[in-house]
C-alpha cells in the first residue's frame, strides 16, 4: 500500500499501524495554536502518529476541550492540553518538535503579508518561549508569512543566543501537497507515486514548484505546466475564495504539516533518506532562507539539498521571485531588531 520513496511523505508515520513491537523512542510533540483551525485536525493527525509518546497541546482560547477530545484517542501519546500563557512553559518544556499553527488565517482579498502585524508579535513572544523552554527542539513554522516568521523565529533564537539553522524549517510541505496533487490529476499518473519538489519561499511567485523535475514523467505542454505552476502558486487563494471569509486552508495545510512533523520525527529517531522541502537557512543562493530539498536527521537538518537542473521557465520564475523573497525576509528580521 506505502511505497518506499526517498521522499518521507509518502509513508506517512500516521497511516501506518503502529506494531506492538515497534520501540519507537519517546517523543513529545508540542502544538501552539492547537485550538484553531489548522491547530485542530493537527492535534488529531499527530495524536495518530505512533512515533510521538506525549502531545502537548496549547491555544491561548478553547484548548481545554480540544485536548480532552483528542486525548480520548486510543493511541500511544498522552496529551495535556494548556490553556493560558503562564503553562506555556510546561508545555514547551521537554518537546522535541514543537509545531506553531497560532496566528490569523487570510481573508478574501488579503495576502499573506497582510498577516505580518498580528501574526509577527504571536511568533516572537512564542519564539522567546521556546529560546527559554526547549532551545534544542525541532520548529516547524507554520504561521504566515512564512516568508518572514522564520527569519523572525531566527532572530528570536540568535538574540537569546540558542539559534541553531538545523532546528529551525518553514513549513512549506503544502506547496508540495497541492504540486502533486495537481500534476498527477493533470498527467493522468497515480498521485501516490508523483514526487515534485517545490523551491523559493511560501507566498505567491515565491512559491517555485519545479515541475521540470516532476515523476513520473509525463510529455506535459508549456501552457499546461504554466497552468499548473500558476494553480500552485494561488492554492491557498483558491481555498480563501471557496471558504467565503472562513479562513484559510485548515485541514489540507493540517495534513501537510503533520506530514512535515512526522518526516522530522522519523530523522530524530534515525530514519535513513529522510527528504522533504522546506524553507531554511541556506546558501543555495544568495538570499540566507530558501526552501529547498532538505535531508532530515538525528540533529535536525542535516543538507540542504541543491536545486538541480531547471527549465528556463523555472530559471526565470527563480530570479523573478529573488526580490519579493528577500524584502520578506528583510521585513522580518527588521521586525525583530526594531523591538
Ligand atoms: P485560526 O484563527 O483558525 O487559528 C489560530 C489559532 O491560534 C487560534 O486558535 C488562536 O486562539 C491561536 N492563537 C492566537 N494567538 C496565539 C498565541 N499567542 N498563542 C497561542 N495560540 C494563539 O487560524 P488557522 O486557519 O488555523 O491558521 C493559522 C495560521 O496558519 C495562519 O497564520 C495562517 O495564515 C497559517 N497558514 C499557513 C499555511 C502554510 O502553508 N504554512 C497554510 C494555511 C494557513
Amino acid at each position: 500500500l506505502l511505497r518506499r520513496s526517498n521522499a518521507a511523505s509518502t509513508s506517512p508515520c500516521f497511516l501506518r499501524r503502529a506494531f506492538s513491537s515497534e520501540a519507537a523512542p519517546e517523543r513529545k510533540v508540542a502544538i501552539l495554536g492547537a485550538a484553531g483551525g489548522i491547530g485542530q485536525p493537527l492535534s488529531l493527525l499527530m495524536k495518530l502518529n505512533p512515533l510521538v509518546s506525549r502531545l502537548a497541546l496549547y491555544d491561548i482560547a478553547g484548548t481545554p476541550g480540544v485536548a480532552a477530545d483528542v486525548s480520548h484517542i486510543n493511541t500511544r501519546s498522552e496529551v495535556k492540553g494548556y490553556a493560558a500563557e503562564e503553562q506555556l512553559g510546561e508545555a514547551l518544556e521537554g518537546s522535541d518538535v514543537v509545531i506553531i499553527p497560532a496566528g490569523v488565517p487570510r481573508k478574501p482579498g488579503m495576502t499573506r503579508d497582510d498577516l505580518f502585524k498580528i501574526n509577527a508579535g504571536i511568533v516572537k513572544s512564542l519564539c522567546e518561549a521556546i529560546a527559554k523552554y526547549c532551545p534544542n527542539a525541532l520548529v516547524n513554522m507554520i504561521s504566515n508569512p512564512v516568508n518572514s516568521t522564520v527569519p523572525i523565529a531566527a532572530e528570536v533564537f540568535k538574540s537569546k543566543g540558542v539559534y541553531d539553522e538545523r532546528k529551525l524549517f518553514g513549513v512549506t510541505t503544502l506547496d508540495v501537497v497541492r504540486a502533486k496533487t495537481f500534476y498527477a490529476g493533470k498527467a493522468k499518473v497515480n498521485v501516490a507515486d508523483v514526487n515534485v519538489p517545490v523551491i523559493g519561499g511560501h507566498a505567491g511567485i515565491t512559491i517555485l514548484p519545479l515541475f521540470s523535475q516532476a515523476t513520473p514523467k509525463a510529455n506535459l505542454s508549456d501552457e499546461d505546466i504554466k497552468a499548473l505552476t500558476k494553480r500552485t502558486q494561488d492554492g491557498g487563494t483558491e481555498v480563501v475564495e471557496a471558504k467565503a471569509g472562513k479562513g484559510s486552508a485548515t485541514l489540507s495545510m493540517a495534513y501537510a504539516g503533520a506530514v512535515f512533523a512526522d518526516a522530522c520525527l522519523k530523522g530524530l529517531n534515525g530514519a535513513p533518506d529522510v527528504v522533504e522541502c522546506s524553507f531554511v537557512q541556506s546558501t543555495v543562493t544568495e538570499l540566507p532562507f530558501f526552501a529547498s530539498k532538505v535531508r532530515l536527521g538525528k540533529n535536525g537538518l542535516e543538507e540542504v539539498l541543491g536545486l538541480g537542473s531547471l527549465s528556463d521557465n523555472e530559471k526565470q520564475g527563480l530570479e523573478a521571485l529573488k526580490p519579493e523573497l528577500k524584502s520578506s525576509i528583510e521585513k522580518g528580521v527588521a521586525f525583530v531588531r526594531s523591538s
